[in-house]
């Protein structure tokens, strides 16, 4: 196991595997787990908004009995006086035992990592990659369904910038038996690097479509997502884009009787409150996975038992 966790592939599917047995028995028994981190720190470095994954990572070391230190923007730390991001890792090393980092730029945290020998987790870094979502997908999944493999995936919205759909792709495909319906409007479909690398060169089987209500029937997961207002160029286009698909009840009428709606949250337009209600939306047990699975990770990185 690596240091860090940058890409969910850093992940072999073992660690994984241990990772949501780990997560399941914080469920199942979380006292055991509240004095695991004592005396230890989590730094969270967030240069760009979040609520769910900053809030979690938070709420997960202290419920392993650590603290936590940080900042929630970067106009509020030396970034703002144009410290690098190398540097600002090496110092915050001086203080904490792990970091997780969210920044707009590509790579960042990747950067932090290897400019400092305590482990870095990505906590989203620009369009590209959102592992520790991705595993708070997979204890979703895993806890709705059962299982992980034998699934038909819709990953529907914006697939171009919405780096959890990446991560999701980057992390399923490796079970078998699983297909991806990839929904999106035709400027917003998935990077040319995710369906070379890794659906085409692994053999995975996958279908683009503009059209939800067509492909409904066949699925086991609904994945949402949010179109990335923040990484669009021209509002013009964001506005064109943003109401591409609503799921409403209606749209659900030929869906499975055990579909799982995912949303890695949060959500603007694209999934009605009416569906709130139904058994299947699955979206905020989703969140509440997120801070059991980062404890997991937590206790991993820093290597306590
Ligand atoms: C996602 C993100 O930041 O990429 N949110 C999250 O971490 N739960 C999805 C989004 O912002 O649309």
């Amino acid at each position: 196991m690596k240091k860090d966790l940058i890409d969910i592939q850093d992940l072999s599917r073992e660690d994984i595997d241990e990772l949501i047995a780990v997560a399941e028995d914080i469920i199942a028994d979380p006292d055991k787990y509240a004095e695991k981190c004592r005396r230890k720190k989590l730094a969270t470095l967030f240069y760009e908004p979040s609520t769910r994954t900053r809030l979690s990572f938070e709420a997960a070391m202290y419920e392993l009995g650590g603290q936590v230190i940080g900042f929630s923007e970067a106009n509020s730390s030396s970034a703002a006086k144009g410290e690098s991001v190398a540097d600002t890792a090496r110092t915050v090393a001086c203080f904490a035992d792990i970091i997780a980092m969210r920044h707009p730029k590509e790579g960042a945290p990747m950067v932090a990592a290897r400019s400092t020998h305590i482990p870095v987790i990505n906590a989203g870094d620009g369009g590209h990659n959102h592992p520790t979502q991705t595993l708070t997908d997979l204890l979703t999944i895993a806890r709705e369904k059962g299982r992980l493999d034998d699934l038909t995936i819709g990953c529907c919205g914006d697939l171009k910038f919405g780096r959890t759909v990446h991560s999701l792709i980057a992390a399923m495909h490796r079970y078998p038996g699983v297909r991806f319906v990839l929904i999106s409007p035709e400027e917003l479909v998935i990077p040319e690097h995710v369906r070379t690398d890794i659906l085409q060169a692994n053999n995975i089987e996958f279908l683009e479509t503009r059209d939800l209500e067509a492909v409904m029937p066949e699925l086991d997961i609904l994945y949402m997502t949010r179109v990335q207002r923040e990484r669009f160029f021209n509002e013009a286009d964001y506005i064109r884009l943003k109401d591409s698909y609503i799921l409403t009840p209606d749209k659900l009428t030929y869906a499975k009787p055990d579909l799982a709606i995912l949303h890695p949250l949060p959500r603007v337009n694209e999934i009605a409150v009416a569906i709130d209600s139904d058994p299947r939306a699955c979206y905020f047990r989703q969140v509440l996975c997120g801070k059991y699975i980062r404890m997991a990770l937590i206790l991993k990185l820093l290597g306590v038992k």
